[in-house]
């Protein structure tokens, strides 16, 4: 057996998050969500998140699974309207879900990682302008501490924001995801907004966490790779990769803001302000990278979002290169300094449940060997990486994909609540068993 380079408490997880598994839309007190009240015209199929995985009513039995595959951590994020389903009301139901959750979790020998918003916006947020209103600022503050006062004691990994960029890019811009706008004009307040809000959440979790946190920014943040490993090639992959032309895609356009305190300007027309640097370079002990394909996507014959045809894809039409799991790191990396995090990683299959009552999913599982092969090579040369989480631990509610792609590790029946390990997460759990070793 190979040494591993992998330190020996590496968060080898999964992860998931509270829109997209959940279901319980409306049980235990809770409110609905932008994503809950989204109509059927926006969603592949007319489907809905109402039930999802029905994660709400099955959560023991996920975490025994999880357990079952011997994952180090689990990623998961709170639902705001199940924890605040309206304006200055605690829901006791809502906080009592994730705190049994996180009991469960800690029994298992499982390390919660808890995102507070992965883009479920209450409706009654959304009502007081959602993020187009700095009255978001103080309301976010106010659901984090809710937050941290109810779980601080066991969980020490907080993740304020998942992706800004996403959500903003198509939520916002091309209204592709709730609240389906086109509001391209409002991109410095979004994100003045969204950055302020994050901030304030930061600052809360630091004061009221009950034991010394770990707080960090989770991005999607992919990146050009080098099209060979000559100096030459590999500083063009990085300037690419940091330039600001991609605007709010783009790396810096929210990690020199929110790390280095430096303001942006994208596009010519968008820019962020330096009066409020000092306030939203709050200080994060780690940048969460959320990995899937090279930027290099459209100067590869794909479009801007899916590879050409006859290159290796995934079902989303994504390209499958794992290399982006190691420049990622290092550019992002030896521009910030922070360690790192792989927060998601992952490939949608056409995975179904054959006839001897498995899922046998072989590409899933090269998928994640060739990637964690590239992590290794990260972390041989010293990077500092502190876990990885796959997405996703079971199939979910891919947002404006509805439940066609199949991100997971467990298959679920949706029309049943049945779950089924697929082939992948068994050999995920031997390379977990070997601390990498095997990789
Ligand atoms: C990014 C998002 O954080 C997650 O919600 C989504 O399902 C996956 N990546 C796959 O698209």
């Amino acid at each position: 057996m190979n040494e591993t380079v992998f330190p020996k408490d590496f968060l080898w997880g999964a992860a998931s998050a509270s829109a997209q598994v959940e279901g319980g839309w409306n049980e235990g007190g809770r409110t609905p969500s932008i994503w809950d009240v989204a109509a059927p015209k926006h969603i592949k199929n007319g489907d809905n998140c109402h039930v999802s995985c029905d994660h709400y009513h099955h959560w023991k039995e996920d975490v025994q699974l999880m357990k079952q595959l011997g994952l180090k951590s689990y990623r998961f994020s709170i639902s705001w309207s199940r924890v605040i389903p309206e304006e200055g009301k605690v829901n006791p139901e809502g906080i009592k879900f994730y705190s049994d959750l996180v009991d469960e979790l800690i029994a298992a020998g499982i390390e919660p990682l808890v995102t507070i918003f992965h883009w479920d916006t209450p409706v009654w947020v959304y009502k007081k302008g959602g993020w187009m209103s700095k009255k978001i600022i103080p309301l976010f503050r106010d659901y984090t501490k809710v937050v941290i006062d109810a779980l601080s004691d066991r969980v020490k990994w907080w993740m304020p924001m998942n992706e800004p960029q996403c959500f903003i890019m198509n939520g916002y811009m091309q209204g592709l995801h709730a609240p389906f706008k086109h509001n391209y004009l409002a991109l410095s307040k979004l994100t003045r907004n969204c950055m302020l809000a994050h901030a304030e959440s930061v600052k809360t979790i630091r004061q009221y966490a009950k034991q010394t946190p770990k707080v960090g920014i989770v991005m999607a943040s992919g990146c050009f790779v080098p099209e060979d490993e000559t100096p030459e090639k590999i500083e063009e992959a990085r300037r690419k990769s940091m330039e600001t032309g991609m605007g709010l895609m783009s790396n810096r356009w929210w990690m020199d803001p929110l790390v280095e305190g430096k303001p942006v300007r994208a596009y010519g027309v968008y820019s962020s302000r330096e009066r409020d640097m000092a306030e939203i370079a709050q200080p994060l002990d780690f940048i969460g990278l959320n990995l899937y394909q090279p930027f290099n996507v459209a100067a590869w014959g794909g479009d801007s979002k899916t590879g050409a045809a006859g290159m290796p894809r995934s079902s989303m039409g994504w390209i499958v290169d794992e290399r982006v799991i190691y420049w990622a790191i290092r550019f992002v990396h030896e521009r910030y300094h922070l360690p790192v995090m792989v927060t998601e990683n992952g490939m949608a299959d056409n995975d179904f449940v054959c006839l001897d009552g498995e899922v046998h999913d072989p590409q899933r599982a090269d998928f994640i060997k060739r990637y964690l092969g590239c992590l290794k090579r990260a972390v041989g040369e010293g990077y500092p990486v502190l876990g990885y989480q796959y997405w996703s631990i079971m199939d979910n509610f891919e947002w404006a994909e509805g439940y066609e792609p199949r991100f997971g590790l467990i298959f679920v029946d949706y029309a049943t609540g049945k779950r089924t390990i697929k082939d992948s997460a068994w050999e995920y759990k031997k390379i977990i068993e070997t601390n990498g070793a095997m990789i």
